[in-house]
C-alpha cells in the first residue's frame, strides 16, 4: 500500500525551497515518488513517477479525469474549458483549435506580435537594469489582449483588464475563504468585472458589425476596437454554437491559460541562454543571418519562422527542462491497480496530482 503523509510537506517545503527544484528533490528523497496524502480538501494521490503519470495522461476520460480543486471552479465558472469534462470539454476544445488556426492563417498575426516585441524593446533604450520576467509578462499580456479582444496597450480597457487579472490569478491560489476582503473573494468579484468588460467589448462589437452592415463600411469602428477584424472576439462572435458565458470564458481561458506560462517560459529562454554563451552565439547567428536576408523595416513571416530550427530547438528544450507546468491535476474514476518494482499500489483517493519530474534533474 501507499505510504501517506501530511499535506504540510508540501506546504513547508515549498515555503522553504520555493516551487522548484530542491522542493521536488526533497519530496522524492523523502516521501518517494508516489504517495498519498491531504490535498485542497480530499484525499490525494502525488505522483512523480513518468510511468504512472503517463499511464494518466493515456487514459484521459477512460480511467481518469481532469479535475481541478473545487475552489478554482467557483473562480473560473463551471463553463471554463480548464474546468469542463466530457462531450463539452471537447465541444469547448474543438472550437478553440479551429478558431486557434484561423488567427494563426491571418497575415496580421505576426506582425501585432512583432510590433508589441519592438514597442518594448525600445522602452529599455537609456536603462540601467531590465527586470525581464516582469517585461516578458507585460508583453505576454499586451499579445494575448490584442490577440483576443483587438485592445491596444494604450487603450484603458487594457489596463482594467490588467487590474482584475492580477487580483483573479492572486485569487487562484489562496485559500478559498469566500469573505469579503479575503483574495479569494476579490479574485471571484475581479472575475465578475472582467466578464462584464469582455460583455461590453462584445456588445459594442456587434453595434459595430450591425453599423457596418447598414453601410458604414466594414470596420467603421476600427479606432475604437484597435481591430482590422482580425482578433479572435471577430471569429468568435460568428461562432453559434458557444453561448455568451462560453464566449466570455473562451477569454478568460486564453488569459489564464497563456500569461504565466508564456512569460515563465520567456523568463527560462533568457536564464538558460544566459548560462550558455555558446547556444547564445548560435541563436543570434540564426536571427541575424534572416535579418540580413530582409529589408530595413520588413517584417517576419511564418517562412523566416520556419528557417529558424535552432530557436525552436531551445525553446522546445527549454520547456522540457524548465517544467513550466509543474503540475496538473486529474480525479480516477475507479479503482486502478499499479505496479512499481516489486510494489504494487492501489490509488484510489480521487484527487490526484501529477507531479512534472525530469530523469536528469537527479
Ligand atoms: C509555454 C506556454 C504554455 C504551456 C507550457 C502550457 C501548458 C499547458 C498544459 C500542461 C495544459 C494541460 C493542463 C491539464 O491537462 O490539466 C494546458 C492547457 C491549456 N492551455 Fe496551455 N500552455 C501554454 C500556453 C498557452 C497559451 C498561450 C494559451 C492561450 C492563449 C493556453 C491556453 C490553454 C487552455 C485554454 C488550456 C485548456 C485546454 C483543455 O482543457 O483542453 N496555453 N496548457
Amino acid at each position: 500500500m501507499l505510504e501517506t503523509y501530511p499535506a504540510s510537506i508540501l506546504r513547508d517545503r515549498s515555503s522553504k525551497c520555493g516551487q522548484g527544484f530542491e522542493m521536488h528533490l526533497y519530496i522524492l528523497i523523502r516521501y518517494g515518488k508516489v504517495f498519498k496524502t491531504h490535498l485542497f480538501l480530499s484525499p490525494t494521490v502525488v505522483s512523480c513517477d513518468q510511468e504512472l503519470n503517463y499511464f494518466i495522461l493515456q487514459n484521459e476520460d477512460k480511467l481518469f479525469q481532469c479535475s481541478y480543486p473545487k475552489p478554482i471552479h467557483g473562480i473560473l465558472g463551471e463553463v471554463s474549458m480548464l474546468v469542463a469534462v466530457g462531450d463539452t470539454h471537447r465541444r469547448l476544445r474543438n472550437v478553440a483549435l479551429s478558431l486557434v488556426a484561423t488567427l494563426k492563417s491571418k497575415p496580421e498575426f505576426l506582425g501585432d506580435i512583432e510590433r508589441i516585441a519592438v514597442r518594448i524593446l525600445d522602452s529599455w533604450k537609456g536603462r540601467q537594469q531590465v527586470m525581464f520576467c516582469a517585461e516578458a509578462r507585460k508583453f505576454t499580456f499586451n499579445v494575448i489582449v490584442k490577440q483576443v479582444l483587438g485592445l491596444t496597450p494604450d487603450e484603458p480597457q487594457t489596463t482594467k483588464i490588467l487590474e482584475d487579472f492580477l487580483t483573479f490569478m492572486k485569487g487562484l491560489i489562496s485559500l478559498p475563504l469566500n469573505v469579503p476582503g479575503t483574495p479569494y473573494a476579490r479574485a471571484v468579484k475581479a472575475r465578475r468585472r472582467i466578464s462584464s468588460t469582455v460583455k461590453a467589448i462584445i456588445e459594442e462589437r456587434r453595434r459595430s458589425r450591425r453599423r457596418s452592415s447598414d453601410g458604414g463600411g466594414k470596420y467603421p469602428n476600427k479606432r475604437r476596437s484597435g481591430t482590422n477584424g482580425h482578433d479572435f472576439l471577430e471569429i468568435l462572435l460568428g461562432v453559434e454554437s458557444l453561448s455568451e458565458d462560453e464566449k466570455v470564458s473562451f477569454v478568460l481561458d486564453s488569459l489564464l491559460g497563456g500569461y504565466e506560462t508564456t512569460s515563465v517560459l520567456m523568463a527560462m529562454l533568457v536564464h538558460f541562454l544566459g548560462q550558455s554563451p555558446a547556444a547564445l552565439a548560435q541563436l543570434k547567428l540564426e536571427h541575424r543571418t534572416i535579418r540580413s536576408m530582409k529589408g530595413e523595416d520588413e517584417l517576419l513571416n511564418w517562412e523566416d519562422y520556419k528557417k529558424m530550427d535552432f530557436t525552436q530547438n531551445v525553446i522546445t528544450e527549454a520547456l522540457r527542462y524548465g517544467n513550466v507546468v509543474k503540475f496538473v491535476h486529474r480525479k480516477a474514476l475507479k479503482d486502478i491497480k499499479f505496479r512499481d518494482g516489486e510494489l504494487k499500489m492501489v490509488i484510489n483517493p480521487l484527487h490526484i496530482l501529477m507531479w512534472n519530474f525530469k530523469k536528469d534533474w537527479y
